[in-house]
C-alpha cells in the first residue's frame, strides 16, 4: 500500500519533468536534412523527392545527420468535396512517398502556410487546418513549414492600420496550425516563415516554434548570405532545445559560391546553432561541396547539445569575431574576414572567457595548435574564416 502510494507520488513528482523531457525532444538540436526550393523552386515532384532521399543515404549526408526530406510549396492540388487537401499531378500518391522516404531511415516534411494561397499561389490551409494537419499525420509527414503569404493580405484588409490587431491574426493563426498539429498526436516540427517580423523570436517558441525565420529568403550570393548570417547577432538567447532562429536555408554548394564562401556560410550557420537544410543537388555534389556540408566537426558544434547560439563578441571594419559556447566549457570561435583582400585577425584569448590559454584545433585545417596563450593571429583569406575549438 504505502510502495503504491509512493509510486504515485513519484509519478506526480516526475509528470511534469517528463512532459518537459518529451517537448523538448522534437528538434532538441537543430533540425538538419535537406529543402527542395533552393534547387527546384516550383519543379519539385515525386521522382526529385525520392532522388533526394536516395542521394542523402549514398553521399553520406544522412550519416552526418542530415534526416529531414522536406517538400517546400507547389506540391498542393485541389480539395476534394469534403475540403480534404490533395497534392497535384507532380506527387500521384503522397502516403507512398512518405513511407518511401521513411524506409530510408530518414524523415519528410511539407509546406503551407495560414492564407488562402501559399507564396507560390497554390492552395493555402485558410479553413482547414485542423484538416490539414490530420491530412499530413495521416500521409506520414514529420514536419511542417508554415509560411505566411497570402495571409498578409487578410492581415491588411481586416486589420488596416492597426498593426497590433493585424500581428494577433498573425499570431492567432500560427496559434491555430499549433494546436492542430497538437491534436493529431504525430510529433511533428512546426517550422514557422514569416521572415522575422513583429519579433517572431520573443513570442514563436510560446506557440509551439521549433524554428522560426528571423529573415527574408536567402539566395546563393555571397552578399546576401553574409547580409544574413552577420545580422544574426543578438539573437542567441531566444535560441535553445525545441527552439531555433532560422537565418533560412543553406545555399552551400549553389550559385558561385567560392570555396572560402561556402566555409564562411557553413561555419555562421554552425555557429548560430541553425538549422542545416541544405539546398543543393545532393546527387551532383562536388568533393568540396559535401566535405563542407558533411564536416563532422563543424556539425557537431551546430548540433552542440548545450544548445546556446552563439553571438557576435567583435566588429572592426570588415573583421568579426563569433563565438558559441559548448558543452563542458568548450567554445567555437569564428575568425571572419568579410573583406576582398586576405586579412591578418588577432584573437584576445581573454574577450572569449580564456584567459588562462586554452588548447586549440583548427577546424577546417583539421589541425591541433596545441596551447595557445594571450593571442592567436591568423591570415584568413577574402571572404574566409578561421574556425577555432578551443578547450582549457
Ligand atoms: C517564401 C519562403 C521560401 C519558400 C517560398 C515558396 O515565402 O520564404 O523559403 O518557401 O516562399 O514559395
Amino acid at each position: 500500500m504505502l510502495n503504491g502510494f509512493r509510486a504515485l507520488l513519484l509519478a506526480a513528482l516526475l509528470a511534469p519533468s517528463t512532459l518537459f523531457a518529451q517537448n523538448s525532444t522534437l528538434a532538441a538540436t537543430p533540425p538538419m536534412g535537406w529543402n527542395s526550393w533552393n534547387l527546384f523552386a516550383g519543379r519539385v515532384n515525386d521522382a526529385d523527392v525520392r532522388a533526394a532521399a536516395d542521394a542523402m543515404v549514398s553521399s553520406g549526408m544522412k550519416d552526418a545527420g542530415y534526416i529531414y526530406v522536406n517538400i517546400d510549396d507547389t506540391w498542393q492540388g485541389e480539395r476534394d468535396a469534403q475540403g480534404n487537401i490533395q497534392a497535384n499531378s507532380k506527387f500521384p500518391d503522397m502516403k507512398a512517398l512518405a513511407d518511401y522516404v521513411h524506409s530510408k531511415g530518414l524523415k519528410i516534411g511539407i509546406y503551407s502556410g495560414p492564407g488562402a494561397k501559399t507564396c507560390a499561389k497554390y492552395e493555402g490551409s485558410l479553413g482547414h487546418e485542423a484538416q490539414d494537419a490530420k491530412t499530413y499525420a495521416a500521409w506520414g509527414f514529420d514536419y511542417l513549414k508554415y509560411d505566411l503569404c497570402s495571409f498578409r493580405q487578410n492581415m491588411n484588409e481586416q486589420a488596416p492600420n492597426d498593426p497590433a490587431k493585424a500581428t494577433q491574426m498573425m499570431k492567432d493563426a500560427y496559434e491555430k496550425m499549433h494546436q492542430a498539429l497538437l491534436a493529431t498526436g504525430r510529433p511533428i516540427v512546426y517550422s514557422f516563415c514569416q521572415y522575422g517580423w513583429d519579433a517572431v523570436w520573443e513570442w514563436g517558441p510560446g506557440l509551439g516554434a521549433n524554428l522560426w525565420r528571423t529573415t527574408g529568403d536567402i539566395n546563393p550570393t555571397w552578399d546576401r548570405m553574409t547580409l544574413i548570417g552577420f545580422s544574426q547577432a543578438g539573437l542567441a538567447k531566444y535560441a535553445g532545445p525545441g527552439h531555433w532562429n532560422d537565418p533560412d536555408m543553406l545555399e552551400v554548394g549553389n550559385g558561385k559560391l567560392t570555396l572560402d564562401e561556402n566555409r564562411t556560410h557553413m561555419s555562421l550557420w554552425a555557429l548560430l546553432a541553425a538549422p542545416l537544410l541544405a539546398g543543393n543537388d545532393l546527387s551532383q555534389m562536388k568533393p568540396e561541396t559535401s566535405a563542407i556540408l558533411t564536416n563532422r566537426e563543424v556539425i557537431a558544434i551546430d548540433q552542440d547539445s548545450l544548445g546556446k547560439q552563439g553571438d557576435r563578441v567583435s566588429e572592426v571594419g570588415p573583421v568579426e569575431i563569433w563565438a558559441k559556447p559548448l558543452k563542458g566549457g568548450a567554445k567555437a570561435i569564428g575568425l571572419f574576414n568579410r573583406d576582398d583582400t586576405a586579412l591578418p585577425i588577432t584573437l584576445k584569448l581573454s574577450d572569449v572567457g580564456f584567459s588562462g590559454g586554452a588548447k586549440a584545433r583548427d577546424i577546417w585545417q583539421a589541425k591541433d595548435l596545441g596551447k595557445l596563450q594571450g593571442t592567436y593571429t591568423a591570415t584568413v583569406p577574402r571572404h574566409g574564416v578561421v574556425l577555432l575549438l578551443l578547450t582549457k
